[in-house]
C-alpha cells in the first residue's frame, strides 16, 4: 500500500509539472514581454510615419520589429515571434498550433470577446520536449491601416510589393485581428 502511494505520488508530481503559482509567474513574464514589445513597436512606428512618412516607416516593421523581438527573446530566454493567418512576411506563417489558436481567437472575437484581451496557453509535447506555448492577439488600430488596410496609398503599395511579393496582410479594418504574438518556452529538453 505504501509502495503504491509512492508510485502515485511520483506520477502525480511528474505529470503536474507546474503548480498553479509557477504557471501564474510564467504567464506574468509572457504578458510583460508582450506588453514591452507593444509599448516600443507602436510608438516607434507612429513616430517614423510622422517624421519620415509611411514608405520610410515600412523599414521599422521590416527590420526594427524583428530586431526588437529577438532582443526580448534573448533577454527572457523564451522565443517570441509575431504571426498571422494572413502574413506579410512568409517567415511569419503560423505553424499548426498557432493556426488553431488564431482561428480560436477569431471565433472568440465573433462571440463578443474583446480583441485586446484574447490570449491562450497550453503545455504541449514537441519532439520529446515539453513546451509552454502562449499567444496574445494583436488588434488592428487606425495607424495600422495605412500599411495593412483597404486603401493603402499607391507609393506604400509599390514598396510593399517590392519587399513582399507574397503579401497577404492587407484589407484589415480597425478592430480586426491583425495577428498575434506567439511565445515558445521550452521547459524540459
Ligand atoms: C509603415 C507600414 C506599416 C504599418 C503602419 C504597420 N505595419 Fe505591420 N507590418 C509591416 C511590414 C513591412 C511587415 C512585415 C515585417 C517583417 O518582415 O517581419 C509587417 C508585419 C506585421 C506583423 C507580423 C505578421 C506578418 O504579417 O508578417 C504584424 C502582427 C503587424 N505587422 C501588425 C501591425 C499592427 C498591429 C500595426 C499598427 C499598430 C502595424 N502592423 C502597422 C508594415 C507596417
Amino acid at each position: 500500500m505504501r509502495y503504491l502511494c509512492l508510485i502515485i505520488a511520483i506520477s502525480l508530481s511528474s505529470s503536474a509539472v507546474f503548480a498553479t503559482e509557477d504557471m501564474d509567474a510564467k504567464l506574468d513574464n509572457y504578458r510583460s514581454a508582450v506588453g514591452k514589445l507593444m509599448k516600443v513597436l507602436k510608438p516607434e512606428l507612429v513616430n517614423a510615419m510622422k517624421s519620415k512618412g509611411p514608405v520610410a516607416a515600412i523599414e521599422v516593421c521590416n527590420t526594427k520589429s524583428p530586431t526588437m523581438t529577438n532582443a526580448v527573446s534573448q533577454e527572457t530566454g523564451f522565443v517570441i515571434q509575431r504571426t498571422s493567418l494572413k502574413p506579410r512576411n512568409v517567415s511569419n506563417t503560423p505553424d499548426e498550433w498557432e493556426t488553431k489558436v488564431l482561428n480560436q481567437f477569431e471565433d472568440r472575437k465573433a462571440k463578443g470577446e474583446s480583441p485586446k484581451k484574447l490570449e491562450f496557453y497550453e503545455i504541449i509535447e514537441n519532439d520529446g520536449k515539453r513546451q509552454i506555448r502562449y499567444m496574445k492577439a494583436i488588434p488592428t488600430s487606425k495607424p495600422c491601416t495605412i500599411c495593412h488596410g483597404e486603401m493603402i496609398p499607391p507609393p506604400v503599395q509599390a514598396k510593399l510589393k517590392e519587399l513582399y511579393p507574397a503579401d497577404k496582410a492587407i484589407g484589415f479594418k480597425v478592430g480586426d485581428l491583425r495577428g498575434a504574438f506567439s511565445i515558445i518556452d521550452t521547459i524540459t529538453q
